[in-house]
């Protein structure tokens, strides 16, 4: 293991993706008066050069990149290098096509668009960490270079012969025997009956699947997915073993991407020294998702800070309306990352191309070139921001009582499961955690978001939406941290099968029926417009969507609300089990905001949760502490002001006046405080 990215760096970093290889010489100076203006300290370099440094199969150019490297380190910049293997060279397709891949309809592709390597192709496996070992051989000797961005925004898929070789000596390697795999997938049904690992072929619109989300066969599908996010796990492994031999202490990550459904980021984190990520949220999406997916990217790495790899500076070009962040939003953002666990915020990109796909994309330099836009303006406050703090806010850490799981495994699984819904809404593995998390995020309760397999003794609340799927060992230790004194909560739909997608047979929630002191008979699904409802705590709340029928409870569990409507009227909707020393909440439906919001203000009182702050609407507040101190971050998300009351003495840390317990302090629109109270 490398270093951690906290450990190569002085202040936050800063700056963005970088392109000098698109501009005359003359440009890159004024680059570099106008990075200084902002705050500029870090360039990511090289994503998209592989045609530029690769001429033939071992034939190498680093000239450019060579004049780069020394250009940026001149000008006291910190480099971010890339490894620049998202996309091959044409003249790599035509000489050894085996690195095109073959797509979803079983179409050979041609040379074109980028994230375009087979992960299974030889081609590939050799040329890319082979690149990669050059650029780190070549490149050791740089001090300024603070850490390596392998590939790009691992992606998409392939259904080619080396992949399907490669496949079948995968669940070789998994299963054994064939008899196994039969087994496992349950292939009895519809006479899918294998003889030999040669005749599984992979899963997609030729086979078994009508899209990517819906499957005949879920047992090959489920797998395919695994054996995919291993197979490109397998190469950006390579890279980083090469980069190693030349840099060990330089540290590699690859920049994930919000929500991103097939590469299971929790495995990926173990082969990468810190986690990136890229956050572009759609105009109307909820602000939670991406504070959920800044604490999951925490979370990837035990709480180590992370990078926010790539934001926009003010508009995308690639969504279907292209929002410009309004005054005020991107430097509300950029501080977002950093409360909830980032000492790196970059964008994409520096300046704005001037040809191809992404010549509409915004850049901190625009098309105009001046440093007087409204946009460069206020991003070089944030810019400048940064700077002034130097060190102070490095390594911070943030301590979470409460955790969510969100696993891939069981997003894939259940998502692919035919019943209880074919709605994407319905069945969004995605959704359900959003409903808890969202709550959890406005309740101001720092949260760790984290996998199946992950320690759940650390926390005092563990919340487990849709635990469709329940591995293999998961059942005894949510048991013992039930037993132990921890609160657990899991929703509809969950403890229906194991790791390979066969049920648990003798009621559901199978392995969960113990701990939660339930069994759920039956399960209903009903088109939106047909709502249940449930009173809690004396409040009525909707009841929608699924609507788990459970029968009966141990003497341990009791109903806390029931189903007013439907055959089922006077059955329980939320149960609470007392397990040893803690407790097992089932919530059998699922509802609005405002339950969620309610029910888990209750039960992380109970659980001894502690919130941050109270909950203010639009107001987001974290924590996280170094030897310097311990930080409060208040986030003003509303379009008005808002006053806050100071919970303990300190400093302001971005103004360095002293604050009193219990002073007022006005948030403006979209604005940002900080309350440092000095380490004890
Ligand atoms: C992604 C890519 C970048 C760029 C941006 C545009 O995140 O990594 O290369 O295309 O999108 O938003
Ligand atoms: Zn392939």
């Amino acid at each position: 293991m490398g270093k951690s990215f906290s450990d190569r760096i002085k202040r936050i970093s800063y700056g963005g993706d970088y392109n000098p290889e698109q501009w005359p010489k003359e440009v890159w100076a004024e680059d570099m008066k106008l990075f200084r203006e902002a705050g500029i300290d870090t360039v990511t370099l090289n994503v998209f050069s592989w045609a530029a440094l690769q001429k033939a199969d071992y034939e190498y150019d680093f000239s450019k990149l060579d004049e780069i490297m020394e250009y940026v380190r001149e000008n006291g910049l910190k480099v971010i290098l890339a490894t620049s293997t998202a996309a091959h060279p044409a003249w790599m397709a035509s000489a050894h096509p085996d690195i095109l891949r073959v797509n979803y309809y079983g179409q050979k592709r041609k040379f074109g668009a980028r994230h375009n390597s087979c992960p299974n192709s030889p081609t590939f496996l050799k040329f890319a960490p082979r690149l990669a070992g050059k650029l780190a051989e070549r490149y050791a000797k740089y001090e300024n270079l603070i850490a390596w961005h392998i590939s790009n925004e691992y992606n998409s898929v392939c259904y080619c012969k080396n992949c399907e070789a490669a496949f079948r000596d995968w669940l070789k390697e998994k299963y054994g025997t064939i008899e196994e795999v039969n087994r496992a997938w349950c292939t009895s049904f519809w006479s899918h009956t294998f003889y030999d690992f040669d005749e599984i072929v992979v899963p997609n619109k030729l086979t078994e699947e009508t899209s990517r989300f819906e499957t005949c066969f879920q047992g090959i599908s489920l797998d395919y997915r695994r054996f995919l996010s291993d197979s490109m796990l397998h190469e950006c492994a390579l890279e980083a073993a090469e980069i190693k031999k030349y840099t060990p202490d330089v540290p590699v990550t690859t920049n994930f991407m919000h929500f991103f459904k097939d590469l299971d980021y929790r495995k990926w984190a173990d082969v990468l020294d810190f986690t990136s990520w890229d956050s572009y949220p759609f105009f109307d999406e909820d602000r939670a998702d991406v504070s959920m997916w800044h604490d999951y990217m925490r979370s990837l790495k035990g709480g180590q800070p992370m990078l926010l790899m790539e934001q926009t500076p003010n508009v995308t070009n690639w969504q279907k309306y292209n929002f410009i962040r309004r005054p005020g939003v991107v430097r509300l953002w950029s501080w977002r990352s950093v409360a909830h666990g980032a000492d790196g915020v970059l964008f994409f990109q520096l300046r704005r191309s001037q040809g191809a796909m992404e010549k509409m994309h915004g850049a901190v330099i625009d098309h105009v070139g001046l440093g007087t836009t409204r946009s460069f303006k206020e991003l070089a406050v944030t810019g400048r921001e940064f700077e002034a703090l130097g060190d102070t806010l490095l390594g911070a850490r943030t301590d979470a009582s409460a955790a969510i799981i969100f696993d891939y495994d069981n997003m894939w699984a259940s998502e692919y499961c035919c019943g209880p819904s074919r709605d994407p809404e319905y069945k969004s593995y995605r959704n359900e955690v959003m409903r808890f998390y969202k709550a959890l995020n406005a309740l101001n309760i720092s949260t760790e978001v984290i996998a199946e397999e992950d320690d759940f003794d650390k926390y005092r609340l563990l919340i487990a939406p849709i635990m469709y799927m329940v591995k293999p060992g998961v059942r005894e230790r949510i048991e013992r941290f039930v037993e132990n004194g921890g609160t657990f909560v899991a929703s509809a739909f969950s403890g229906i099968v194991n790791e390979t997608d066969l049920v648990y047979l003798g009621g559901y929630p199978g392995p969960l029926k113990k701990v939660l002191g339930i069994w759920v008979e039956e399960i209903d699904c009903l088109p939106p417009e047909e709502k249940n409802s449930f009173v809690y705590g004396g409040k009525r709340y909707e009841a929608k969507q699924y609507f788990d029928i459970i029968s009966s409870l141990d003497p341990t569990c009791r109903p806390l609300a029931a189903y007013e409507h439907d055959f089922y009227a006077g059955k329980p909707a939320v149960t609470k089990n007392d397990f040893g020393k803690g407790f097992a909440y089932y919530v059998a439906t699922r509802s609005s905001d405002d339950f969620y919001f309610d029910f888990l203000s209750y039960i992380a009182k109970e659980a001894g949760v502690r919130p941050v702050y109270e909950a203010v609407p639009g107001l987001e507040v974290t924590e996280r502490h170094n030897e310097n101190g311990r930080f409060t971050f208040f986030l003003n998300h509303n379009d008005d002001s808002l006053e806050i009351t100071l919970p303990a003495a300190g400093r302001a840390l971005l103004s360095g006046e002293n604050a009193a317990k219990g002073d007022k302090v006005v948030l403006e629109p979209k604005g940002v405080f900080i309350l440092q109270e000095s380490a004890k």
